[in-house]
């Protein structure tokens, strides 16, 4: 975890634009002021080492585009990469699919004092700082160089994808003499090489153009604009089509005088537009009219906008604080409401571990947050899979099946893109049975979609798409599972959330949502038929629903295999499992590798060593399918048993130990799973910040610590805060309402607000239930056992 070494952030000498509002609200002007240091994330030094894990947390994204937060300089270790949402091109490796496409580094920048370039790693450091802004998404840098000869330069960098326009990036270096005068030169370079593609560019002015084909037809165009603001400017471009653009401003600058080079860049592709080049040249056109303070201010605007919106407040826990700030921060990075056709990756646009592939990760992990903060954004992540029905019907036929089958990753059109193999740690090439075997993603995304209309009540996408998918994954799951002579549906060979495990039967995880599918499908035509009956003969015709198969949903899901036992109250993860080698995790605490590597694959296969939340992912999400003793005896089965080699697991492990009043426990898992990024627990930051694992800590403080659950005409609280957390605070979207909540342990309160909206229940643990209308305030306090009754007053 990265803990500022005090509480003082950059100076950062922005020049007022005209129309401008102060930009020193979000960069604090000299002498530095003292910020709350739960907003920043804060990298002093440099160790070369931990430079790609570095970038990964320090991008700066808005959904549409996102820039790893490499060095403008560059070092010898650093991975610079810039990901445009959406645009995949063929990998043509063995073993290759689709890769998330890379594009120039619209970052890359040179500073020369009398023409040595300025490098970390030659002459000597006196100050390097890089803080991420979260409140403002502001990534800044200050770093003060002696070079070889003794010159002291300050440079203060600045750098954004704007989140009001997502079009726009921008970056700002400020460089200052400190003890010589003499020649500097900044050369601003955007490289046309990655990934293959060819890039032509052209200059024009002050701005150029650098324009690109992927291999599967996207062009992207990006245009640059630069101005640099010193009395003694000498300024010279160049260009050469092969190697892309390099533009280099010279002056000479005088001891003590700062220079400002302002860069901003616009992109479009092919998948927004019919033509890019002309859509970002005038983009550009327009946008440099403003100024890049102005465009920060409007910037900062929008991610106020997002705080409000998902800010969650924990006093007590300042580690907890600064996390979930990150999360936030990434959340919101990663999501563009504004395109239905793309969706999130397993490293969002902040790396190339999995290529950008979609998982269910986005509908179980991510999900959540954005249909609770930002339901626009979750609706646009549902319609992207509402997009790609057609490619999962293609799957379910391809395998001998009806209905539709997800892709295990996807990427643009919904085509499994899922390898076939990878080279393992001891560089054998193993083969990934994952694409044709891990099914529970069609039961996943019904989940999401059933969760979302729950909690929105938005009925046009439940007509127009969410019942589609609801009724098209059950169809898969009638087929899918198989009636054998005990009479019983059994779905056989695939592979659970462990996917420590292959091949597996009637993984418990995987059924019980099949039958949980198939039961809301057929709510859904009763729904339809008694709320819409003039919308549903067009639903039914539209998918061809034949007159009993609603019932034989009903009758499939009642005798679905579920590896329940009554006697113990037990799910059996699979079937054969409880029959496996029982391995003693606890002998091996600290492990330098994941325990499917120190096992062996075979012994791994052989035990009850569980990779990750399988059975307890079930508790998650199933909360009020089961009794607190079913969820209670599986918790304590599992959690032993499980490695956590995914870093989906820790997060939910939080939020299932939190509900079972375990808050500290809980506590702790947190902990572990905010350590994967900020720490890199797991080694592998490096390849991208592990979205879900963000989406994660956001469910286990809301959905655990909070205890927040949907009953149809509110939201259910039940507050379990660890014992150092004071008190608890987030804003939630319901149906169209803003509601606070806000817990307390010390006196033992909770307040909620219904800030806008009609009047919505309110219930507290398993009772104290109220009516809230707009604009009251509504508190309760805590008795010796339980709660007491809800007191209402004017906000
Ligand atoms: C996990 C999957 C996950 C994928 C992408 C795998 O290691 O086992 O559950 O979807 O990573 O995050």
């Amino acid at each position: 975890m990265w803990i500022p070494r005090d509480n003082s952030i950059l100076s950062v000498p922005l020049q007022e634009e005209e129309g401008a509002k102060s930009a020193a609200l979000l960069l604090p002007v000299n002498p530095p002021l003292a910020i709350d240091p739960s907003w920043v994330l804060v990298e002093a030094g440099f160790e070369p080492q931990r430079e790609r894990e570095i970038e990964s947390i320090l991008t700066v994204a808005n959904g549409y585009v996102g820039t790893r937060g490499a060095l403008a300089e560059r070092t010898s270790l650093s991975s610079p990469a810039v990901f445009l949402a959406g645009v995949f091109d063929a990998n043509e490796a063995p073993g290759g699919t689709l890769d998330l496409v890379k594009l120039p580094d619209w970052t890359h920048l040179r500073v020369l004092v009398e023409g040595t370039p300025l490098s970390l790693e030659t002459g000597s450091i006196v100050e390097h700082r890089r803080i991420l802004d979260l409140q403002h998404g502001v990534l800044c840098r200050s770093w003060r160089h002696r070079d070889q000869e003794g010159r002291v330069t300050g440079l203060i960098f600045l750098r954004v994808a704007s989140l009001h326009d997502r079009h726009l990036l921008l970056q700002s270096v400020t460089i200052t003499p400190e003890n010589y005068s003499g020649m500097i030169s900044i050369e601003s370079v955007m490289e046309g090489t990655q990934a293959g593609i060819p890039w032509s560019s052209n200059v024009e002015g002050d701005g150029a153009m650098i324009v690109g084909r992927t291999r599967r037809g996207t062009t992207i165009a990006m245009a640059t604009h630069g101005k640099l603001r010193h009395e003694n400017v000498q300024e010279s471009s160049g260009s050469s089509p092969i190697e892309g653009l390099t533009d280099r401003r010279t002056w000479q600058a005088r001891r003590g005088e700062p220079a400002r080079f302002d860069r901003s860049v616009v992109v479009y592709s092919s998948r927004e537009t019919g033509d890019p080049p002309a859509a970002a040249g005038e983009h550009m056109r327009r946008a440099s009219g403003a100024g890049l303070d102005a465009h920060i201010v409007r910037h900062a605007e929008a991610w106020e906008a997002r705080w409000r919106a998902g800010g969650v407040e924990v006093a007590g826990d300042e580690m907890a604080q600064r996390a979930l700030r990150f999360a936030v921060y990434h959340l919101n990075s990663a999501v563009n409401p504004k395109d239905e056709y793309a969706s999130i990756g397993a490293r969002a646009l902040t790396g190339s571990a999995y290529k950008g592939h979609v998982f269910w990760d986005t509908e179980i992990y991510l999900l959540p947050f954005y249909t609770f903060t930002d339901p626009s954004a979750a609706r646009t992540l549902l319609l992207y899979r509402f997009h790609t029905l057609q490619a999962a019907r293609d799957k379910a036929r391809r395998l001998g099946y009806q209905g539709a089958l997800y892709a295990w990753e996807s990427a643009d059109t919904g085509e499994d893109v899922t390898p076939d193999t990878v080279i393992a740690p001891d560089g054998r090439a193993v083969q990934v049975l994952t694409g044709v075997q891990e099914h529970h993603i069609s039961a996943d995304i019904a989940y999401a979609v059933w969760q979302y209309w729950q909690a929105t009540a938005d009925e046009a996408f439940f007509l127009e798409a969410g019942a589609d998918m609801l009724i098209e994954t059950a169809r898969f799951w009638a087929t899918r599972g198989r009636l054998e002579p005990d009479g019983r549906y059994h779905i056989r060979t695939v592979i659970g959330p462990d996917e420590y495990h292959e091949s597996v039967d009637d993984n418990a995880y995987t059924n019980v949502m099949a039958q949980w599918n198939l039961e809301r499908a057929a709510d859904t035509v009763d729904w339809l038929r008694s709320r819409h009956p003039e919308v549903w003969p067009i639903i039914s015709e539209r998918l061809q629903i034949t007159p009993d198969e609603p019932a034989s949903w009903r009758r499939t899901a009642e005798r679905m295999t579920t590896g329940f036992d009554r006697e113990t109250n037990l799910f059996e993860q699979f079937t054969g499992f409880f029959d496996l080698e029982d391995v003693d995790l606890a002998a091996y605490p600290a492990r330098p590798v994941p325990l499917d590597v120190i096992l062996g694959r075979d012994r791994t296969q052989k035990s009850k060593v569980v990779k990750q939340a399988d059975v307890v992912a079930l508790s998650a999400l199933l909360w009020e399918r089961f009794p607190s003793a079913v969820h209670e005896a599986n918790f304590r089965y599992y959690e032993p048993r499980t490695a956590h080699g995914s870093s989906l697991s820790p997060a939910l492990h939080a939020l299932v130990s939190a509900r079972l009043g375990e808050a500290d426990l809980a506590a702790r898992y947190f902990h572990d799973a905010a350590a994967i990024d900020l720490s890199n627990h797991m080694g592998n930051a490096a390849g991208g910040v592990h979205i879900a694992t963000l989406g994660g800590l956001w469910q286990a403080v809301v959905f655990g610590m909070g205890g927040v659950r949907l009953r149809d005409d509110g939201l259910v609280i039940h507050p379990n805060l660890p014992s150092n957390w004071d008190r608890l605070s987030f804003p939630l979207q319901w149906r169209g309402r803003s509601v606070t909540v806000a817990i307390n342990r010390e006196p033992k309160q909770a307040t909620v607000e219904l800030r806008t909206g009609d009047p919505m229940t309110i219930q507290l643990g398993q009772g104290s239930i109220q009516v809230m209308t707009s604009n009251h305030r509504y508190v309760i306090q805590g008795e010796r056992s339980g709660w007491g009754a809800w007191k209402e007053s004017k906000r």
